[in-house]
């Protein structure tokens, strides 16, 4: 008998490591979906992306679709209280993700314009919640997530991933953080970008846009019932990704 199939016949008197990476490639043949909502600045992305990397999974940041659309809005003059206008502007709207090899990481895409840098701005900041309050722009958005999804193996992270995107997602978290500690690190964040940037108008951004995300009428910020909230104030980029990968593994062993 050919040795291959020896090792196929009699795996349990093989040595451990054999065993051990049958059960991993196993463990990794299962795929899931895996969503992150929570507040805004308190990490998600940073997580999501950490984690869909160590799975092997598609990462995809809804928080960036939205802003693109609210980039095109702000370009277009689009006016948020004319249904007809927003619809039209949906319709000339086309939006994809591009793996950017120097970074690593995929970008947004607009219209076949790459704008990852500039939906991070200020001005988009301070639109992309009342854009994203919209209903038809949210019925949009979330088509095109849903579709993202349907292989599953992958991470997304936003604010209704949870709750309406994915509700049966197979591993939902919450994200929090401490206030004060999400406003620091925004700061940190946009103050490399633009060194004009004071505190207060992190802070006014960050508050202005988690009251209209979690108080708007459609789809509104929630925590999922079946969510692990996973509060990182006091942990490191390294310490959350333990934890929620050890939560990923007891799903994909459950
Ligand atoms: O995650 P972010 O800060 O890039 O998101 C930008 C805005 O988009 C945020 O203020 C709320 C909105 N958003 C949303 O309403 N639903 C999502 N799934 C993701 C983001």
């Amino acid at each position: 008998m050919p040795l291959s199939g020896t090792l196929f016949l009699y795996p349990r008197i093989l040595p451990g490591c054999w065993q051990l990476n049958c059960i991993f490639d196993a463990l990794m043949a299962k795929k899931i979906i895996i969503t992150i909502d929570g507040w805004s600045s308190c990490g998600k992305s940073t997580l999501a992306k950490q984690l869909a990397k160590e799975l092997g999974y598609v990462y995809v940041d809804s928080g960036a679709m939205y802003r693109a659309i609210t980039l095109y809005f702000l370009r277009n003059n689009i006016d948020l209280e004319e249904k007809k206008e927003v619809q039209q502007a949906l319709k000339d709207i086309n939006l994809e993700f591009v793996f950017n090899p120097k970074t690593n990481e995929s970008e947004i895409v607009l219209n076949d314009e790459n704008v990852e840098y500039l939906v991070r701005d200020m001005l988009v900041a301070e639109k992309v919640s009342d854009v994203a309050a919209i209903r038809e722009v949210r019925e949009f958005a979330v088509a095109q997530q849903q579709r993202m999804g349907n292989k599953k193996g992958i991470v997304m992270d936003g604010r209704d991933i949870g709750t309406v995107v994915f509700p049966k997602a197979e591993l939902k978290i919450f994200m929090t953080a401490d206030n004060a500690i999400r406003v620091q690190r925004r700061f940190k964040e946009l103050y490399e970008k633009n060194p004009n940037i004071t505190i207060e108008e992190v802070k006014n951004n960050l508050e202005m846009r988690d009251y209209i995300d979690s108080h708007r009428e459609v789809s509104p910020l929630r925590q999922a019932k079946d969510a692990l909230v996973l509060d990182n104030t006091a942990l490191t980029p390294a310490q959350q990704l333990k934890k929620a990968l050890e939560w990923a593994k007891a799903e994909l062993q459950g």
